[in-house]
């Protein structure tokens, strides 16, 4: 479909909206959105945008007429939190983990030696492999990190690919300490603070810092973020994820958009998750995969946090690219309704990105949408592991999928 012509999708039967998130350009601030839904539904696609939503009944006119013969359509899933920014693979490592060995942050270096060896055609043809696999599962925003390369060069051209595919580009060369820095952290904070992060910032819109023992302490991440802020980034930081420490506390400080994994939090870190607008955003995969307790999204939401689910797909803590295997993960195992995990997929990570244009089907936000092959949102978790994404529209046009 050209932007000139309009698409009239009717017969939808549940049209999932999210209607009323903020759509005025100011910052996404303040309490969890709520998830809206209409039954009997229709809406209109004109110029990439969502020119119209109502009861199919009142449906105007368009160009082009497609039948979602009763089934649903959402948003598409807002992915916050990726790294697909790699070459080789960790699969002997998740075999040991489920015999009983336990995740550790040093096996991020087996990927950093096989990413610096790949050639840029390499990278390039995985990362645009992850984001197609991506988009076939209805995700039509992903964020994309840098991490496995920790030379400038190697950051520079990670992040030089990632801005071929997406605008959410982060500059993550926090990730560890690589070996030749082993007996100076301290070089290798200013590294990424200086040379690297000029290099990097062109291509970057956020800075991250992984904050937890065997990475980055709470000063270090500190610096890390208040220097890609000086160089017009925004913050986001992992923190949490391995055991309590100062991850939370650093993100709001900095006055980060997202505190991503908080999966060991204190009550003082639940209140600054609730009185700060830092979204936490959980990323089930990992818990899946490491086989840990899941993050408490009930706790956070019952606190009045807002919570975003991304899937943090790397291939080390968690290889899946599936948002639907999150929404189902978060339903089941992490106390989160039907309702507020597909929020927190789609609007949720809207607000983890500091985006008022995707996360939502209000009139004027981008027509991004995924016509799902079921009734309701419901069996994203009541059918777990099942394709069920029929067709996925990315700015109006037709991405993936087939429609009748
Ligand atoms: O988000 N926590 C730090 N980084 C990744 C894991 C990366 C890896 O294991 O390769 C994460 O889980
Ligand atoms: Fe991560």
């Amino acid at each position: 479909m050209s932007d000139a012509e309009s698409t009239l999708i009717t017969g939808i039967g549940e049209l999932v909206s999210n209607d009323g998130e903020p759509n005025d350009g100011k910052p996404n601030h303040g309490q969890q959105g709520s998830f809206a839904a209409m039954a009997g539904a229709a809406l209109v696609i004109a110029g990439g945008k969502v020119a119209w939503t109502g009861p199919a009944s009142r449906a105007p006119a368009a160009d082009a007429v497609v039948d979602a013969a009763g089934r649903a359509v959402l948003p598409g899933f807002v992915d916050s939190h990726a790294h697909l920014i790699f070459a080789g693979e960790r699969s002997a490592e998740f075999a040991a983990r489920m015999a009983g060995r336990p995740y550790r942050a040093g096996g991020i270096l087996s990927t950093v030696e096989a990413t610096r060896a790949a050639s840029d055609a390499a990278l390039r043809a995985n990362l645009r492999r992850l984001a197609a696999e991506m988009l076939r599962q209805g995700t039509t925003t992903f964020e994309c990190k840098s991490g496995y390369g920790l030379t400038v060069p190697d950051e520079a051209r990670g992040l030089a690919l990632a801005a071929e595919v997406t605008p959410e580009v982060t500059y993550l060369g926090a990730h560890v300490v690589p070996p030749e820095f082993a007996a100076d952290p301290a070089g290798y904070v200013d590294l990424v603070c200086g040379p690297m992060l000029d290099a990097c910032a062109p291509s970057a819109r956020w800075v991250d810092v992984f904050c937890e023992d065997g990475a980055f302490g709470a000063d270090e991440a500190a610096a890390v973020l208040a220097a890609g802020q000086a160089a017009g980034l925004h913050a986001r930081v992992h923190a949490n994820q391995l055991g309590p420490g100062p991850g939370v506390r650093v993100a709001a400080e900095a006055g980060a958009a997202s505190a991503d994994h908080c999966t060991f939090l204190t009550d003082d870190d639940v209140d600054v998750l609730t009185s700060t607008p830092v979204v936490a955003t959980l990323l089930p995969g990992v818990e899946f995969s490491c086989r840990q307790p899941f993050p408490q999204a009930r706790r956070l939401l019952d606190a009045g946090a807002v919570v975003a689910l991304a899937t943090d797909c790397n291939p080390g803590s968690s290889f899946t690219s599936s948002m639907p295997f999150c929404i189902a993960l978060a339903v089941r195992e992490m106390g989160m309704t039907t309702e507020e995990a597909v929020w927190a997929a789609t609007a949720g990570g809207a607000r983890a990105l500091r985006r008022t244009d995707i996360g939502h089907l209000g009139v004027g936000a981008r027509a991004d949408l995924i016509l799902l092959d079921a009734p309701s949102h419901t069996y994203l978790a009541y059918r777990p592991a099942v394709p069920q994404i029929a067709a996925v529209w990315q700015a109006g046009s037709l991405v993936a999928g087939d429609v009748p």
